[in-house]
């Protein structure tokens, strides 16, 4: 008798508790590291390339069951405890008011860089003019397993403003740097334009179910650490707090991840994020001493560690797990404070069962029994 009461209540446990992913969120201890990685859906899956064999890559993030399809391939497949929404930082362009292409780089039909221009875009209202990303959201959180959070993401407001002032991807961003201290006030004003945009836009996908809320702020390491403190974090600050605002949606997890932070890592504490993205060229034990104990670490490994032979991989990939832990732990205890991924996107010409080692082995180190 004692047995079965034990074994139920083991099952209601079970399935009430919170995803690993999201206890690990708030910076609670945790059985063991959860782990996803960066573009975890897309051209490194050869099932990924067949569907994009039948459709573009604006079709994919337009249509809701193809889209679900591609945000649950990873999951199965890699074993990783957190699925991102299959969709691009670019998508909510067309609603502002700029026609987006993907060749496959992406390429905008005008670039925005005067006042004048600015005053030509329009904060889209999120429900209208993406919604079909929301459907999305709904859908995918149906069919995901229990236990398997939904990150919805958007780009953050400084690398939206790149991609617009540029008018496409750059090598250099000169037209962006240029305009940054030739006309800052223009730049704070297509700053706030795009803050007002992605507040909205993120803050519809945790309305349609995304568990937790993630920043791509790809382009924030081209600038000084003072420069970023102006023209990159408000404005990210501004994003997090509209989510975070929202009638009951306190429970939401943060994530901001900026590439190359590694001159001002401690600044990406004032967006407000609870979990800070760490890129590869910053040790995470470094990252550690300064951003503080009260956050929570996510990354880092290279993901050109992903191209090496099985034994590498493994290898650098406990280097992470240990520089997590500092100085005070041991493998295979648990953990606390760190979200493992790669240090940026995986890259298209990884084999996807290098991918499936990688979170095989944080599972099997970080853990123990699971
Ligand atoms: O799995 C996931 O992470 C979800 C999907 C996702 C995509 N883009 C799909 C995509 C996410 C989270 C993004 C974010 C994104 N998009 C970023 C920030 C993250 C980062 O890597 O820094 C940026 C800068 C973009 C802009 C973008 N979209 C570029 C520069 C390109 C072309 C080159 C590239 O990186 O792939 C895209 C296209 C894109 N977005 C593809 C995918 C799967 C490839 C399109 C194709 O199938 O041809």
């Amino acid at each position: 008798m004692h047995e079965a009461a034990a074994t139920a209540a083991q099952v209601k446990a079970a399935t009430t508790a919170e995803p690993l992913f999201l206890r690990a969120c708030r910076g609670e201890a945790v059985e063991r590291t959860p782990v996803w990685i960066m573009r975890q859906a897309g051209r490194y899956l050869p099932e990924y390339r067949a569907i994009r064999e039948r459709h573009e890559f604006l079709t994919c993030c337009r249509t809701p069951e193809i889209a679900c399809e591609i945000t649950l391939q990873p999951i199965a497949r890699l074993g990783v405890d957190a699925a991102i929404l299959f969709s691009d930082i670019l998508v909510p362009l067309p609603g502002m008011g700029v026609d987006v292409r993907f060749e496959p780089g992406p390429r905008l039909d005008r670039s925005v860089r005067t006042a004048a221009d600015v005053a030509t875009l329009r904060v889209p209202d999120p429900g209208e003019h993406t919604g079909y990303v929301m459907d999305a959201v709904r859908l995918v959180r149906r069919e995901l397993p229990a236990g398997v959070p939904l990150i919805g993401f958007a780009g953050a407001p400084f690398t939206m403003a790149a991609y617009l002032v540029e008018g496409g991807g750059s090598r250099t961003f000169t037209a962006l740097r240029g305009l940054l201290h030739r006309e800052p006030a223009t730049l704070h004003g297509l700053l706030r334009v795009c803050a007002d945009t992605v507040a909205a836009y993120l803050r519809e996908q945790v309305l349609a179910g995304a568990q937790a809320a993630m920043l791509f702020d790809t382009w924030a390491g081209l600038l000084s650490p003072r420069d970023v403190r102006e023209f990159v974090v408000p404005y990210a600050r501004h994003v997090f707090e509209a989510v975070r605002t929202a009638a009951g949606l306190e429970a939401v997890r943060a994530i901001y991840y900026a590439g190359e932070s590694a001159g001002w890592i401690e600044a990406c504490r004032d967006t407000g994020a609870g979990v800070i993205g760490v890129d590869w060229r910053l040790n995470l034990e470094a990252a550690r001493a300064r951003v503080g104990r009260d956050r929570v670490l996510q990354g880092n490994l290279d993901p050109s560690v992903l191209l090496g032979p099985p034994d590498r991989i493994r290898e650098r990939t406990r280097d992470v797990l240990e520089a997590a832990r500092g100085a005070e732990g041991r493998p295979g205890m648990g953990s606390r404070g760190h979200i493992f991924n790669l240090g940026h996107g995986i890259l298209p010409e990884t084999p996807p069962e290098h991918a499936r080692l990688v979170v095989d082995t944080v599972r099997e180190l970080s853990g123990g029994a699971s």
